[in-house]
């Protein structure tokens, strides 16, 4: 199981980056990989959170038994704590919470704004709960329901964002409400981790940035396209789900955005025909999803259309490595990552980075 955290790429490997998160959260550093749909697996989540962060498990894109057998797995790699990302307007949700409670599960993060009802269900059953917000209103609504704490994730940040930016959102939803905050949307480093503390943040959520270690599962082709994209090649595009969504810029990104209404929705229902093949998934089951999207949401017919395929693009790209037929949901970021080390090379240096972006700090206060 785990091993100490090693911080070769900094110095003093005695002293510990240690903030309020850590310890509502049980983990050593204040990092945590986010869920995302066909990426973060068992054995990413596991790896996280062996290596000192909070790994968490993307459960909005598992069928229920698969995601019993990924809990599972997780702790057969791991003794330590991690999460899972409940897609709030599954129709299976109350089941889903009644499994985190039964399993233990330390913490619940959201795809899809939860409501007040879920936040409570977990609470009253000892999970954690952990939602993400775009906006200042979010953030108070959330924290009026009593959550446990909130990733702030600023509009660099990937799959579906906000409008703000992360260097105004972090400080204004730190200044807003009293739970400890992550801040999300745009790190990979040490330094982008002492500059979250210094806006007031309790830690950094990525998720891209996780995409792109060893341990994540998409094929390593697609890797190779995230390492090419430059900060300029993604775009937020609402031609996906109906939904703003931060992607690589692809031609098919293109196509959609051009097409509209009509041709939209049957270029839509093409795409779950093509991927009907591609894929196990049933005409039935594509239905559910596009209701399950739609629930809470004003979307036209088309747009649900999207809906009901965006899951199967992603996992076209994700899983099976179809780059022409598939979306890539991306941070900015991409455009400054440029490799693919381990889970634990990762935090390890993040935390070395971080402790000498500390020192750089310090020595700068010092009197002449
Ligand atoms: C490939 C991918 C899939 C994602 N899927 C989900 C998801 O299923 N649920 C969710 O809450 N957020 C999802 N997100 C958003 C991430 O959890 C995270 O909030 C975001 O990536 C942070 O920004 P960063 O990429 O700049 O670190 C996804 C992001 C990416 C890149």
């Amino acid at each position: 199981m785990h091993e100490r955290l090693d911080s070769s790429a900094g110095p003093a490997p005695d002293r510990r980056l240690r903030t309020p998160i850590c310890d509502l959260l049980g983990i050593e550093l204040p990092i945590v990989q986010t869920g995302m749909g066909w990426v973060s697996g068992a054995r990413l989540t596991a790896a996280t959170s062996d290596a000192g962060g909070l790994g968490i498990l993307a459960s909005g894109t598992m069928s229920f038994p698969e995601l019993e057998t990924a809990i599972n797995e997780v702790r057969e790699r791991t003794d330590r704590p991690f999460g899972v990302n409940i897609r709030s307007n599954h129709e299976d949700v109350e089941r889903v919470v009644r499994l985190l409670i039964r399993e233990g599960v330390a913490v619940a993060s959201f795809a899809h704004s939860p409501n007040e009802r879920l936040i409570k269900s977990l609470r009253d059953g000892g999970v954690r709960t952990m939602p993400t917000v775009a906006a200042r209103r979010h953030a108070e609504k959330v924290a009026a329901w009593g959550v446990d704490a909130v990733i702030a994730q600023g509009h660099e940040g990937g799959g579906h964002t906000g409008a703000i930016s992360t260097s105004l959102l972090v400080p204004e939803i730190v200044d807003t409400i009293d739970v400890p905050v992550l801040a999300a949307g745009g790190f990979r480093d040490g330094r982008g981790l002492v500059a979250a503390l210094a806006w007031g943040a309790a830690g950094i959520a990525m998720g891209t940035r996780f995409l792109l270690t060893q341990e994540s599962t998409v094929p390593d082709l697609v890797k190779q396209e995230y390492l090419a994209a430059a900060s300029v090649d993604t775009v937020v595009t609402k031609a996906v789900d109906g939904l703003p969504q931060r992607v690589i810029r692809t031609p098919l990104v293109d196509r959609l955005e051009r097409s509209r209404g009509p041709v939209r929705l049957a270029r839509a229902i093409g795409n779950v025909v093509r991927l009907h093949h591609l894929t196990t998934a049933s005409y039935r089951a594509l239905a559910k999803e596009g209701v399950a999207l739609r629930r809470g949401q004003s979307l036209t017919m088309a747009q649900l259309a999207m809906a009901a395929n965006a899951p199967l693009l992603t996992r076209s790209a994700l899983v099976d490595g179809h780059l022409e037929s598939g979306i890539l949901p991306t941070g900015q970021v991409a455009g400054v990552i440029d490799d693919i080390p381990t889970v634990r090379e990762l935090l390890g240096r993040l935390h070395g980075e971080a402790l000498a972006a500390i020192d750089r700090l310090d020595s700068a206060t010092r009197p002449a």
